[in-house]
């Protein structure tokens, strides 16, 4: 049955291997760490784990600058280690999907040092190199999402190559075919050894206007934002012949069973669902990033949830994320109070849920001290709160030093809390947001109303947003209290009884006879109904 493909049913879970377990004292995560915590993922009950780049790497960008895709940085291990987490998820019913970066390698991949050996080498055009402009200086006003231009002058060759991020990533060029089949040979590489799917980084940047215009200003750019929104990404990324592109790839996992090919996109819903592909030939699942992008009130995010309903294409199968390991936790945006209530939307809307590491702990942020600082986008762009490394600290194990995450120096500062706030402690205390996830995470696999239900707007207002989850003659209800103060719905006219399955702040279930529900501050509420 279509519907019940594994990554449409499934949860994924993201791990940031920097920071999961290390298991040699480096103070880096690795895959034996992985291995090591994989009985953990299998009792919150995940389905599928996305690691973000394990592939050898000088680490510019911390594993987004790939000097070889068919290989494993020897940070994370060997590919041994490799085929070690595969066979054992596997094992775990655990389904194992890699980070695949295509726009970009590393400046120390061998095609770069070969391409930027002289004008004539054959690799030449398998990156993005131009002339300066008429008048000298960079051939137009692109800028890296990094900040400060997006080309980059080589004195020997006297041309600029163009890096949509770090002068250490230069950007492919995908419009020659060569590129394409070296990249598609290496997604085989890994679809062959057993990995279940790809979350293709910045998918939508592949393809640059052919004639590389200028970008517009734009109009509402403030100065403490970063430079990279001068300009409006008109003519730099989001091109139309880019879904040809997605297509193609999807061919590739289309000759193996039963593969994702997840799309990492930032684009307004509109744009975004044009990433499902002409009759589905896109990616599976375009990221859609909205929840975090979205301003946290009931009716943003009521709105939200109706839009993306209407605007997917028929047959298109829905996704929602709520942290990755760019932006802000959760936590930190919402607070912890209302991070649960985020926990029962994710886990609760239609569509493929993407967890964070961490989340399921309440991380918010960690302050990261100047001198501890290691992300580029931070170290270019200092001040502006761009840094991603606050969402990106050590996994809190357990209370022992450095909470288990390793026997060495951390490569991130820990999070204070961390002795208080770890597996170990939360996982003994039925009331913690940990265990609060994976009761989440069970209900929704023993309720197909929940992972592959229809989902029906319920008209509520005020702070609270609900909505229904049907399947079958099963419904559900669910009410989700984003304001500080108490409220009361009514329920839908017709049920007679309703039982509460589940909230995010009291224990235990209880019926509801006819008429009103009550809703504690910062409530969330799972309520199966029936009609009477
Ligand atoms: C994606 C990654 C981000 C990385 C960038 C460049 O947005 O998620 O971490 O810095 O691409 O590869």
């Amino acid at each position: 049955m279509p519907e019940t493909t594994w990554w449409k049913r499934g949860i994924v879970y993201q791990i940031y291997p920097r920071s999961f377990q290390d298991t040699n004292g480096d103070g880096i995560g690795d895959l034996q760490g992985i291995s090591q915590r994989l009985d953990y993922l299998q009792w919150l009950g995940v389905d599928a784990i996305w690691i973000s780049p394990i592939f050898p790497s000088p680490m510019a960008d911390f594993g987004y600058d790939v000097s070889d895709y068919c290989g494993i940085d020897p940070i994370f291990g060997t590919l041994d280690d490799f085929d070690r987490v595969l066979e054992q998820a596997h094992s775990r019913n655990l389904k194992v999907i890699l980070d695949f970066v295509p726009n970009h390698t590393s400046d120390q991949h061998p095609w770069f040092l070969e391409s930027r050996s002289s004008r004539t080498n054959p690799k030449r055009d398998w990156y993005i190199w131009r002339d300066p402009a008429p008048g000298g200086g960079v051939p137009n006003n692109w800028i890296s999402n990094f900040g400060g231009p997006a080309w980059e002058w080589d004195e020997a060759t006297g041309q600029y190559y163009y890096h949509a991020f770090l002068k250490e990533q230069p950007d492919l060029n995908w419009r020659n075919p060569e590129v394409r089949e070296a990249m598609f040979d290496s997604l085989r590489f890994w679809l062959r050894r057993g990995v279940d799917g790809f979350r293709v980084d910045v998918i939508w940047h592949l393809i640059k206007d052919a004639e590389f215009r200028n970008n517009p200003p734009n109009p509402g750019y403030q100065s403490h934002q970063a430079e990279i929104n001068k300009y409006l990404q008109v003519h730099s990324a989001d091109q139309p012949e880019v879904h040809d592109v997605i297509a193609a790839m999807r061919q590739v996992l289309e000759e193996y069973e039963d593969r994702v090919l997840i799309g990492e996109i930032y684009l307004p819903l509109e744009r975004l669902v044009a990433y499902y592909g002409k009759d589905l030939s896109g990616a599976h699942l375009p990221f859609n990033f909205q929840l975090i992008q979205t301003a946290w009130n009931a009716h943003e995010i009521e709105k939200l949830v109706n839009e993306y309903e209407g605007v997917l294409p028929d047959g298109g199968w829905p996704n929602w994320v709520l942290g990755n390991h760019d932006q802000p936790r959760i936590g930190a945006r919402i607070g912890k109070a209302q991070a649960r209530v985020a926990a029962m939307l994710l886990l609760t809307l239609r569509g493929t849920p993407t967890m964070y590491y961490g989340d399921e702990l309440g991380m918010t942020k960690v302050e990261i001290p100047p001198e501890s600082v290691q992300d580029p986008w931070e170290k270019n762009e200092p001040g502006l709160g761009l840094g991603r490394d606050p969402a990106r600290t050590p996994m809190q194990w357990d209370s022992s030093p450095n909470a288990g995450f390793t026997p060495g120096e951390p490569w991130l500062p820990l999070a204070p809390d961390f002795q208080t706030c770890n597996v170990e402690v939360l996982s003994q205390d039925s009331g913690s947001v940990l265990c609060l996830y994976r009761r989440l995470i069970d209900l929704r696999r023993r309720h197909l109303a929940l992972s592959i239900g229809q989902y029906l707007p319920v008209q509520s207002g005020g702070q609270v947003f609900a909505y229904e989850r049907r399947h079958g003659a099963e419904r559900l209800l669910i009410v989700l209290n984003f304001g500080h103060a108490a409220q009361a719905i009514d329920l839908p006219d017709g049920v007679g009884k309703a039982r509460v399955l589940l909230s995010t702040v009291r224990s235990g279930d209880w019926h509801v006879e006819a008429g009103c529900l009550d809703l504690a501050p910062d409530e969330g509420l799972i309520v199966a109904l029936e009609e009477g």
